[in-house]
């Protein structure tokens, strides 16, 4: 077969940045048919007087986790727990390698804003623009945010921002439920050392892994809730995540409501 010509290279490349593909998983193709069989196990080298025992193959840029997800979770709860500061957080969560996602993002995407805030917002997981910048919603979402939160009179300065996934999954895929679970002990330990006076879980995904909410996004968003906490209850309000509003503007106003009543329960809580 001839190699193929430039343009068509370039076309095939304009036809997988719009269906969304847009991250390299791995330096060399990989024929998944022919690769049929698990896994190999390799000997892991065995540390002096400890009997060897078999690993399985790292499994970086796959697309499977390094380690099996119960092991995961149960070394998340722990690694999160050990974490006295934020900043102890973001160097935890930094060498933690049990979530795949971590494989295929350019860098971990922490928090950005005031880590003081009485206002927490805590979206999904970053996209292209916040894998490239390491700062949670700079993207278009970002910018629609920003604008949000400067309708009721803040800056974004003034509030803490962070997503439930601080990796981004592949090409934008949605996190699977597996990698939410492992990443849910950072997020909750992240929510305590904010310990903000008001939670914003924006969009479904987010108000599902912090209120455990079935309910669908528009049923469940304007209302208020509560976030536990060792130490305390959080009022929490649900409201539309800010790539649906670019997606479906007409719903903004609806947007606009939860944030008044945001504004309205700052002004009325001191401080
Ligand atoms: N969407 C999210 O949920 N988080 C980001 O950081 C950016 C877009």
């Amino acid at each position: 077969m001839p190699p193929p010509s430039e343009q068509a290279a370039r076309d095939l490349l304009a036809f997988y940045a719009e269906a969304g593909v847009d991250a390299l998983v791995g330096e060399v193709p990989v024929d998944r048919f022919a690769a049929a069989d698990p896994a190999p196990t390799i000997p892991a080298p065995a540390p002096t007087g400890e009997p060897r025992r078999p690993v399985s193959a790292p499994a970086v840029r796959q697309g499977t986790p390094v380690v099996a997800p119960d092991e995961a979770a149960m070394a998340a709860r722990a690694a999160a727990r050990s974490a006295a500061t934020l900043e102890e957080l973001r160097a935890i969560l930094d060498k933690f390698d049990g979530c795949a996602l971590k494989t295929t993002a350019k860098q971990m995407v922490f928090g950005d804003g005031n880590p003081r805030a009485r206002i927490m917002f805590v979206g999904e997981a970053p996209g292209r623009d916040e894998d490239i910048e390491g700062v949670p919603f700079v993207g278009r979402s970002g910018k629609l945010l920003n604008l949000m939160i400067k309708a009721i009179g803040l800056a974004r300065a003034d509030t803490y921002i962070t997503n439930i996934i601080p990796w981004r999954p592949p090409g934008n895929r949605d996190p699977t439920p597996q990698e939410s679970v492992i990443c849910l002990p950072f997020i909750q330990r992240h929510i305590e050392l904010v310990n903000p006076d008001i939670l914003v879980c924006l969009g479904k995904p987010s108000s599902q892994t912090l209120l455990n909410i079935k309910d669908g996004i528009l049923k469940s968003r304007g209302r208020w809730y509560s976030y536990a906490t060792p130490a305390r209850q959080i009022r929490a309000m649900v409201t539309l995540h800010p790539a649906y509003l670019l997606r479906q503007p007409n719903q903004k106003r609806l947007a606009w409501r939860d944030f008044l009543a945001i504004q309205r329960e700052l002004a009325s809580t001191p401080a």
